[in-house]
């Protein structure tokens, strides 16, 4: 087994993530000192269950936890208020206790999902989160975001509660599809511009692929900062959404056929290339950005045109009253929040689209 990569985030409770190759064969081992004796409830949606269930319950029933499990279908159509309901009726019906625990085995639906579950079940129960997607290692496991969909949008109901430990065992990036190892480059490239010329040239090289614990240990590295000093997204976490403005955008105009991740790949091009055209950049960014992200199979524009964008963009989150803020890459490793006004989307979208 290659050397485990460990990351404290120190949040209140602080929490460990491990990454490394073989951990869910030994996920028991790892968390009973981390949860004691308890209970757990293990959710999976139905095709991470017949690759990974069997091995993580086993190795959590040989260290002694009692185990239930509960699955649900796959996909984001499923990260639902019907679903979470599910879920719940199911962690009452196996009699979970305060003082038991739930463990997302999945990719960010099912994270998001259990640990909004545990966060509202008894008023909050402790949740574990072992990710199997490239996405979920390097983001959406990691900062204790939970949340669910309704129709009015992604995420628009969900809490905080940061996991009492995050496993990664990086033999699950061997069974991921290429278009969903490419929505977690997206979001390591992401994290490699806003950290630092140092990460992101190592993505560019191909750290992603050459040495991915190595890689994923640095995002989360970056991630867990961020979130300690901003843990509920006031101020600094707002980075986090580099290229989410436009590329929710895109989400939303292909009505959720373009993927997450391919979505931010694109918004991160286009809002690259948008900050060199208005001035807003200390060095040249768009043009290296850009060959980061296709080197990684990612799409760097779009079709749709600026103001259907603009007007999908701006029924997000981040818009605040009539100003939105958006997240300019300065140079490789600075990025800075700027506050426009909303009629001002669809202008510096049409910059940042290829003439
Ligand atoms: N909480 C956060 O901070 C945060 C951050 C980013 C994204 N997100 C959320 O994450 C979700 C996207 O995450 P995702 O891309 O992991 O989606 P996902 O969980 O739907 O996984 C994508 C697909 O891959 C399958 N899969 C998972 N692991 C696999 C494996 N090892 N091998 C083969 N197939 C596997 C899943 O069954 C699913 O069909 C979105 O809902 C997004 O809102 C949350
Ligand atoms: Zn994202």
């Amino acid at each position: 087994m290659s050397k485990l990569q460990t990351i404290s985030v120190r949040t209140d409770p602080p929490y460990e993530v491990t990454i490394g190759s073989g951990l869910l064969k030994k996920c028991g081992e790892l968390l009973r000192p981390v949860l004691g004796n308890c209970r757990l409830a293990v959710v999976a949606d139905s095709t991470v269950a017949p690759l990974y269930l069997d091995t993580v319950t086993a190795s959590l029933k040989s260290a002694g936890f009692p185990v239930s499990t509960c699955l649900f279908p796959a996909g984001e159509a499923h990260k639902n208020i019907k679903t979470l309901t599910w879920i719940l009726d199911f962690l009452a019906d196996s009699q979970l206790t305060r003082s038991d625990c739930v463990v997302a085995l999945g990719g960010g639906v099912c994270g998001d999902m259990a640990g909004f579950a545990a966060a509202i079940y008894l008023r909050g129960i402790r949740y574990v989160q072992l990710p199997t997607t490239l996405l979920a290692a390097v983001d959406s496991s990691v900062g204790g975001k939970t949340a669910i969909d309704l129709s009015a949008g992604k995420n628009l109901v969900g809490a905080f509660l940061q996991p009492s430990a995050v496993l990664f065992d990086t033999d699950c990036l061997k069974t991921l599809l290429p278009v969903l190892f490419a929505d977690g480059a997206a979001e390591a490239i992401k994290t490699g511009i806003l950290d630092s010329e140092e990460l992101f040239s190592l993505i560019e090289r191909g750290l992603l692929r050459s040495n991915p614990e190595a890689a994923i240990a640095r995002c989360v590295a970056y991630k867990a900062g961020v979130v300690e000093r901003d843990e509920k997204e006031l101020g600094e976490r707002r980075l986090l959404n580099l290229g989410h403005t436009i590329g929710h955008g895109i989400e939303i105009s292909s009505q959720f056929d373009i993927s997450h991740g391919h979505a931010v790949a694109a918004g991160m091009a286009i809002m690259a290339r948008a900050a060199e055209k208005l001035g807003w950049t200390a060095e040249p960014v768009a043009e290296r950005i850009a060959n980061c992200l296709t080197a990684y199979h990612l799409p760097i524009t779009t079709d749709f045109p600026p103001a259907v964008l603009a007007q999908a963009a701006l029924s997000d989150k981040k818009r605040s009253g009539d100003s939105i803020t958006i997240v300019v890459p300065e140079s490789i490793g600075h990025c800075v929040q700027k506050t426009v006004p909303v009629s001002r989307l669809e202008e510096i979208i049409h910059a940042g689209l290829e003439d």
